[in-house]
């Protein structure tokens, strides 16, 4: 049984969410900020339309079961801040959406497979959303770079979140107070702990169990 922080579902949905953002901020920056060929720039907006645009139902379902996590797990005094974080990438990332979908100012194409119609046709609420659309990219963009930011700062002081997003089910993987620890080793940050140590720690209490057994055994001689 897994005793991640997260459920698989929200560790799969997360490295999903991960790759469609983290490749259409760099493909949507990269044609708008650059002399790219027209052909090469059509071609990555197409891609990058029909990507977010199949993301949709996937968000949705992320976000919905970032509401139930929220109302099982309420977060702690030193959790609020990543808490509160982590709300805002999801709230810019509806917006990211949303103005994506109301500034198209033709229909949808979705890898020529689907086509969905233009939802809006006045000029100045097109241009309004494309405003919106390149704010909200920017604002996502700017989270993001916080985000790995301080992935890596908790990683660098040995504070191993990235295992809380691994599908890894071994012991040491588990959350803060479910390890069995040897006590005169028991540091304040379980989760820090390495595999060896936690096995080491398992093989000592073994140890010192079968030498009480063996001396109350020969007590009882
Ligand atoms: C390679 C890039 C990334 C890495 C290594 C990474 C790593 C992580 C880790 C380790 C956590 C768990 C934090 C904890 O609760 O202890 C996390 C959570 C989270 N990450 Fe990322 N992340 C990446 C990219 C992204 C991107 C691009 C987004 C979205 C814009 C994102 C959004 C989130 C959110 C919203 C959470 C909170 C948990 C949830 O509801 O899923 N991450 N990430
Ligand atoms: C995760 C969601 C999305 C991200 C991260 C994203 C990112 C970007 C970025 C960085 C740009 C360049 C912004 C600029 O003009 O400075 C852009 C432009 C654009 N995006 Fe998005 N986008 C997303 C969703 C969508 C959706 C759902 C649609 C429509 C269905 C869409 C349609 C467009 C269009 C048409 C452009 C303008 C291209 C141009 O100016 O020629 N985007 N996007």
């Amino acid at each position: 049984m897994r005793q991640n922080k997260y459920s698989s579902a929200q560790i799969a949905l997360h490295w999903l969410s991960a790759f469609v953002i983290l490749w259409s901020l760099c493909a949507g920056t990269y044609v708008t900020l650059f002399d790219v060929p027209p052909g090469v720039k059509l071609t990555l907006t197409a891609l990058n339309i029909s990507l977010t645009t199949l993301f949709i139902p996937f968000f949705l379902m992320r976000a919905v079961l970032r509401i139930d996590y929220l109302r099982k797990h309420s977060p702690g005094p030193g959790e609020l801040l990543a808490a509160f974080v982590h709300n805002l990438i999801y709230l810019v990332t509806g917006l990211v959406l949303v103005t994506g979908v109301l500034m198209m100012d033709r229909p949808i194409v979705v890898f020529d497979w689907l086509t969905l119609p233009q939802l809006l046709t006045r000029p100045d609420l097109l241009q309004g959303f494309h405003t919106a659309h390149r704010n909200s990219t920017e604002l996502l963009g700017l989270l993001v770079g916080l985000h790995l930011l301080a992935v890596v700062k908790h990683e660098l002081s040995g504070n191993r979140i990235l295992q809380h997003m691994s599908f890894q089910t071994l012991p040491w993987a588990a959350p803060l107070g479910m390890h069995k620890v040897n006590p005169t080793t028991r540091s304040s940050r379980t989760s820090m702990r390495s595999p060896k140590h936690i096995l080491d720690a398992q093989r000592d209490d073994a140890q010192g169990a079968s030498r009480r057994s063996q001396q109350a055994s020969r007590a009882g001689r």
